[in-house]
């Protein structure tokens, strides 16, 4: 079946095999009713378990309403089975305090201490209006059409509560979220998410993904407990200078990834799923894997231990204008905490990573997602708030 069910212990589309494609969207709560806001949240949880079914968003489909009205549904989908959808959603900093400081909301004293805008990284290229966002929705199917009306939708359902902020599009997995996955290429051409978190890891997602309830604090004045069993979504828009890297020879690629393009093997040797060696040397004493590539730096044993979960799709945007692609990487990660498992590694990766020369990061934000909504309740979504 290509269902993944909505309710459950997690939010689906963190653990769940990562589908073919994704459209990302990030929205601004346009209201500051308070009941307002939990009323979007209960239509879109509604719409969501609805929609990830493969059924239309809304009870009267695409044709059985009220002819003068606008349908339910707004029909694109209406043949395409479910195509695997998963709507995972996460909450912003700026739902807490805006960014005045102010509480819209009532509900500044349940923001997780670690929600708060990343910090600036070296030579970050932020656009404001790729950056941010109150609320997340991370739509993920095998089926684009099916992802991008599942956004559309809630958008449609949101109309006056909420409004799209920026949403990209990607395609092409880059990462394997499960041992039964084959390892997919991102655009430089290299396999992407060897040695990410599987699903199969269970230690290292309860370890590295889920919040846990002893991250929480639990007074009444600060009440985060609402995240345990949820998750951080790191997200990050990166853009690859992919006619500087397609003028770069096979060497200085490998070089700079650590890994070959061909298997995917660490240039210390073995095949894919080998474990870099960082400390063998090859002739005349050097490491054959370069300190400053990609995989020595972004390697749990150069950052304390710290994984991630990623999650990110290749996306093309067309060209720029002066003929060069507007391509990249949609970076997604799932993180138990941003500020030991992705702040510090960013930092570093910017600061020293060979690739950093052929990328440029363009879009980001941070979002809490929440645990997964119970199977059976019909409030979901807003426990949290
Ligand atoms: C590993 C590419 C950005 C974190 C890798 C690998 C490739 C790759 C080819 C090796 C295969 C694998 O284990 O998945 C890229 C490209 C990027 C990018 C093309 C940008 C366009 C980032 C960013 C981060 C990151 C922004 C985090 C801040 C990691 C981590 C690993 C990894 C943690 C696994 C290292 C290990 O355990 O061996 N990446 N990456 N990457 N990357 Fe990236």
């Amino acid at each position: 079946s290509d269902v993944y069910e909505f309710t459950g212990a997690h939010q689906a589309g963190i653990t769940t095999p990562a589908q073919d494609r994704v459209h990302f969207a990030a929205f601004d709560i346009v209201t500051d009713s308070r009941e307002e806001l939990v009323e979007l949240l209960r239509d879109w949880t509604d719409a969501a378990r609805r929609m990830t079914r493969g059924e239309p968003a809304g009870e009267l489909g695409t044709t059985s309403g009220p002819y003068d009205a606008p349908p339910d549904d707004t029909g694109e989908a209406e043949d395409l089975s479910a195509s695997g959808l998963t709507l995972t959603f996460g909450f912003g900093p700026s739902l807490f305090t805006d960014a005045g400081g102010e509480d819209r909301f009532g509900i500044a004293h349940r923001k997780p201490d670690l929600l708060v805008d990343l910090p600036h990284f070296p030579a970050d290229a932020l656009e404001d209006a790729r950056c941010g966002g109150d609320i997340a929705v991370q739509a993920c199917a095998d089926d684009p059409q099916v992802a991008v009306h599942a956004i559309r939708n809630l958008a449609r359902i949101g109309f006056g509560k909420a409004s799209v902020r920026w949403s990209q599009l990607g395609y092409g997995r880059t990462s394997s979220t499960s041992t039964q996955q084959v390892t997919p290429r991102n655009l430089f051409g290299f396999k992407d998410g060897t040695s990410n978190i599987k699903s199969e890891e269970t230690q290292a997602v309860e370890d590295q993904v889920w919040v846990q309830p002893e991250d929480a604090t639990s007074t009444d004045e600060h009440d985060s407990a609402w995240l345990t069993g949820g998750s951080y979504l790191v997200a990050r828009r990166i853009r690859m200078t992919i006619e500087t890297w397609d003028r770069s020879s096979l060497r200085e690629q490998e070089t700079i990834v650590g890994r070959t393009k061909h298997t995917g093997a660490p240039l210390s040797g073995g095949d894919e799923f080998t474990e870099p060696d960082f400390a063998l040397t090859g002739r005349g004493d050097e490491p054959l894997i370069d300190p400053a590539s990609h995989v020595a730096l972004a390697h749990p044993d150069a950052n304390g231990g710290a994984r991630m979960l990623r999650r990110g799709y290749n996306y093309t945007d067309g060209s720029d204008g002066l003929g060069r692609l507007d391509a990249g990487l949609f970076f997604i990660a799932y993180v138990r905490n941003p500020a030991t498992q992705y702040i510090p590694v960013q930092n570093t990766l910017a600061r020293d990573d060979l690739m950093s020369e052929y990328l440029r990061h363009t879009g980001s934000g941070l979002w809490a997602v929440p645990a997964g909504v119970p199977t059976g309740s019909t409030t979901g979504g807003t426990d949290g708030v």
